[in-house]
């Protein structure tokens, strides 16, 4: 085990597959006791396990972030528990892909409800006992396609676009009080991205715009996710970075 988040406590949403799953596990390994919260009990109560199993400390909690009330209701147990919240990461997230001429207002509203009002209900939820402390680490997940858009994606572009926004100003508002807030771009093999990873329309052309001519797995991207909640990045705040094979370049 290492000790870079020796002692702390992190809230990791949309933990139960994917990316947050291996957040949530490289975290417990380097020492803090990890909130799994997924939208099932089941899912989150997995990776919970498996961090168990491995000698890490681990609760699974059930809850729909973009619900506020199920958001302070998760925030309680883990507080009532470990005493409080050290590290945030906002990380839940889903896609509901269609024309902007053909998107329904419900797909739209899904979408922003998930990244963008979910992201602020958690922020919400952990930040005062952060203010209180002087200390806190908080994470966005924003992605490649809120700084290019994608076709398909209007509504998930403009939540992850919004989230670069919510992290500079979490940054400047927060600065004061010791509170560290970055955003990271990931790229990885997920569900989430399993269409235009084998669908033989967009595969080969999304490869041709990575220039490290892969997907990366989610464990390659979680060392960036330590990095931002360890005391490596103390002075490093309001940042994007892209663990992206370098598709953002420009
Ligand atoms: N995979 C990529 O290449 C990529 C690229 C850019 C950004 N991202 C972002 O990274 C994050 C993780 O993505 P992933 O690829 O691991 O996706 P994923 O679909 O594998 O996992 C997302 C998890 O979030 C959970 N979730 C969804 N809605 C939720 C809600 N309302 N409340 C609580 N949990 C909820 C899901 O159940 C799932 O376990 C997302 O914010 C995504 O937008 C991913």
């Amino acid at each position: 085990m290492g000790m870079q988040l020796q002692g702390k406590v992190a809230f990791v949403t949309g933990a139960g597959q994917g990316i947050g799953a291996s957040v949530a596990k490289a975290y417990a390994r380097e020492g803090a006791k990890v909130a799994v919260i997924d939208l099932t009990l089941d899912s989150a109560a997995h990776v919970a396990k498996e961090i168990a199993d491995a000698g890490g400390e681990a609760m699974a909690v059930a809850c729909d972030v973009s619900d506020r009330s199920q958001v302070e209701m998760a925030a309680e147990q883990v507080k009532a528990a470990w005493g409080r919240i050290d590290i945030l990461v906002n990380n839940a997230g889903i896609t509901r892909t269609a024309m902007l001429n053909k998107m329904t207002i419900e797909q739209w509203q899904q979408v922003i409800g998930v990244h963008l009002t979910g992201a602020f209900n958690c922020l919400q939820a952990v930040v005062g006992g952060m203010i209180e402390r002087k200390y806190g680490r908080i994470i966005y997940v924003t992605s490649a396609a809120g700084v290019l858009g994608t076709i398909g994606q209007i509504n998930y572009s403009a939540a992850k676009a919004g989230i670069l926004g919510m992290t500079k100003s979490t940054a400047k508002e927060l600065a004061r009080s010791n509170i560290t807030a970055n955003a990271i771009a990931p790229g990885a093999a997920t569900p989430m991205t399993e269409v235009i990873r084998t669908d033989e329309r967009f595969k080969e052309k999304y490869l041709d715009r990575i220039p490290l001519g892969r997907w990366a797995e989610p464990e390659e991207i979680a060392p960036v996710f330590i990095f931002f909640a360890s005391d490596a990045s103390a002075y490093v705040t309001g940042q994007i970075l892209a663990a992206d094979g370098g598709m953002t370049i420009h």
